[in-house]
């Protein structure tokens, strides 16, 4: 979201004694190899074997060199208004901001929908996503190709086109125009939108029962230790057990029992705090300060509820007579049924408190224990994993959130301490603890988990660079981890595993469990590659080159057949943004650590857009990706001038590739990627 967009603005990078760390894909030791490597050896053998006659070609294999290189044909860098993919590809939108649910296309333009109207329409900032399979009956199929529910996250907003005339504010910044902050708030939070593919191409469902918004509006309710707990007491729910929406949802995560998981990331920007008292580490810790003033100052709207929510200050005799704890409300992993609207989504305060990216799952394997991996995006914050107390039983597959009651309110938070020698521990954070005692301010688990920065600070955690997007190749186990930049760290606070002071173009971090138990306390790790544009030869430690050079890693998923895609959000005016606009690029992760990767580009997006979310199809023939907040810095004094627009895309639905003349106002979009001779994507 904006907080994290505009901190890639320098290029001066130090790169220290990267070549020489032990951590680095090429230097590390053989000794960190374990017995998935025997598996993996097994898999370019299956992948090849599945699409026999693909283009997939092992060129170096597992032995020293490079790895596997995937079927595709290369794009080039563009700065073009448009989408661009290989010429035998083709892409169109399923759905963009503002569009009805159960309709396609655009009925109307951005700013003449209302504020209600919007809370039934497709959000803004369309990020994660996960694409449930349907039967023709309507139950979840994982093996459905033709019809599906997508979940998708609505991350935040391009405020300035949801209004005539950008947002309304008076000379103290108040808003003065209710309906525009409840059009802001219902373009916010999650969309559960069913899909069907008629004459072979998917579109929305018209009448679909099962498509629906939650919004920061929607009734959720808490589950887990925080549940009840004095931190979220409200004057909305004076017992502390629900809470109203969700906010800021970036990354993803998804359950082998049929539900979405979606993240809480930067929700703190969103509140005035006109409070006297200086904030506990509970919002300190997540950036609230004392005075601090919204993003978009909801809290001004006016005195009814759905303002006065997003005012932090202390009016009322006590908790649950103001909103002082709302701030504690968010940052959570909430899960949702995705075809059960009467199942209330639940905030599972087990995953923790943070700028939560994601929640993603490891393999699952029946009898065995499982995790969910978790990257919480400021600087020098901290990777984790969630690991239930329960082993997975088969039969609790499609069992919906009460099956998450019995896996995720009860399981062991971790965080991760990198190092120097390629080795690494997962640290438990529970009360009682190591460090997390009442004498240090960790009463109860309820307290580490509203506190959980704090805690993985008393810990003695690695402090990372942002970490973003966490993937897990399901064909090995590995798991991978965007680390999208961080200018802020300086030579003496580099370390192995975030080795570059001022590191503006980000890297990608492996890591694998000891015994390939997503359980395991131990793993090893490398950096899997370092971002850079190719023409900064200081910067470009894994040796980049024009055709897939980028920047600031961001989301990233392995898919089911092992290859790995990986999309940016760059800056937009640093030396990889003034080359190219954010990208998706694809690659094979070698089955060794020290084997370079060959990764191609595969899809370039439009002018000031970011590229975010990613799923396809059992058959590996549809993929379904977002492109996020294209034309973000037109100013609002330009919103009536449409040739002035940073950008205009979509300029053609049926055609994402095309351009054209500015007209209306830019969307972000959910994009249909199909090869042209209806193949299998990647090969
Ligand atoms: Fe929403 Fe950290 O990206
Ligand atoms: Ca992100
Ligand atoms: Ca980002």
């Amino acid at each position: 979201m904006s907080l994290d967009r505009h901190e890639h603005d320098t290029e001066n990078v130090d790169h220290g004694d990267v070549l020489n760390s032990p951590n680095y894909f090429g230097n590390v030791l053989s000794a960190t190899m374990n017995r998935r490597e025997v598996m993996r050896g097994g898999l370019s053998a299956a992948v090849a074997a599945s699409f026999a006659g693909s283009a997939l070609s092992a060129c170096g294999g597992d032995g020293p060199g490079s790895g596997a290189v995937v079927g595709t044909k290369n794009v080039a860098r563009s700065k073009d208004d448009r989408v661009v993919i290989p010429s035998d590809y083709s892409a169109y939108v399923l759905f963009a901001t503002g569009d009805l649910l159960n309709a396609a296309g655009a009925d109307k333009e951005l700013d003449a929908i209302t504020g209600t109207e919007m809370a039934s329409r497709a959000g803004d900032h369309h990020d994660g996503m996960y694409f449930f399979g349907l039967s023709a009956a309507g139950a979840l199929d994982k093996n459905s190709n033709d019809r599906g529910v997508i979940a998708i996250n609505f991350e935040n907003i391009n405020q300035q086109f949801l209004h005539a005339n950008g947002p309304t504010a008076d000379a103290s910044g108040n808003r003065t125009v209710a309906d525009e902050v409840v059009k802001e708030i219902n373009a916010h939070g999650v969309g559960l939108i069913e899909v069907k593919k008629n004459a072979g191409k998917f579109e929305v469902v018209s009448g679909s029962a099962l498509s629906r918004r939650i919004t920061p509006e929607t009734e959720a309710k808490f589950a887990g230790p925080v549940a009840g707990s004095k931190w979220v007491k409200t004057k909305h729910s004076t017992d502390g057990l629900t809470s109203r929406g969700t906010l800021n949802n970036c990354a993803y995560g998804y359950t082998p029992w049929g539900t979405y998981l979606t993240c809480e990331e930067n929700w703190a920007g969103y509140f005035d705090n006109a409070s006297d008292a200086t904030p506990g580490v509970e919002y300190s810790r997540y950036g609230i300060s004392k005075g601090q003033k919204g993003s978009y100052r909801w809290a001004t709207a006016g005195s009814d509820d759905r303002f006065a929510r997003w005012q932090l200050n202390t009016v009322g005799a006590d908790a649950s007579a103001d909103y002082r704890n709302e701030a504690n409300t968010f940052g959570w992993v909430v899960e949702i049924d995705p075809i059960n609207a009467a199942a209330t989504p639940v905030k599972r305060t087990t995953f923790g408190r943070m700028a939560h990216e994601c929640a993603y799952p490891s393999i699952i394997t029946a009898g065995k224990k499982f995790a969910f991996y978790q990257g919480d995006d400021a600087r020098f914050e901290y990777v984790y994993k969630f690991v239930p107390n329960k082993a997975w039983d088969a039969s609790d597959a499609n069992g919906g959130v009460s099956a998450g009651d019995k896996y995720l309110n009860d399981g062991v938070l971790y965080v991760a301490k990198y190092n120097a020698d390629g080795t690494g521990t997962w640290i438990p954070l529970v009360a009682g603890t190591g460090a997390l005692t009442a004498a240090n301010g960790f009463a109860d688990q309820a307290e580490v988990l509203v506190k959980t920065r704090a805690a993985a600070d008393a810990a003695g955690a690695t402090k990372m660079d942002r970490p973003e997007w966490c993937s897990v190749d399901h064909t090995t186990g590995d798991v991978y981890i965007t680390l999208t930049n961080n200018t802020s760290r300086t030579a003496t606070q580099v370390d192995a595993a975030n080795p570059r002071a001022n590191n503006t173009f980000g890297h990608i971090m492996r890591m694998r469990e000891a015994g390939n138990d997503p359980a395991a306390t131990s793993f090893t790790w490398t950096i899997f590659v370092f971002g850079s544009p190719s023409t900064n030869a200081a910067s470009n430690l894994s040796e980049l080159t024009a055709d897939n050079d980028f920047a600031s890693p961001d989301g990233l998923w392995n898919d089911p057949r092992g290859l790995m895609w990986i999309q940016t959000d760059n800056g937009h005016t640093n030396d990889m943004g003034k080359l190219c606009n954010n990208q998706m690029l694809v690659t094979i992760p070698p089955s060794s650590f020290e084997v370079k990767p060959v990764i191609k580009r595969f899809l370039v997006g439009p002018s000031e857009c970011e590229i975010t979310g990613i799923d396809m199809t059992p058959d590996g023939k549809t993929m379904f990706m977002n492109i996020q907040h294209p034309g973000e810095e037109t100013k609002a004094a330009d919103v009536n001038t449409p040739a002035n627009y940073t950008s205009a895309w979509p300029y053609d639905r049926s055609d994402a590739t095309k351009a054209g003349t500015k007209v209306s106002r830019p969307r972000s979009a959910t994009l249909v990627i199909t090869k042209k001779d209806g193949g299998v994507i990647g090969f």
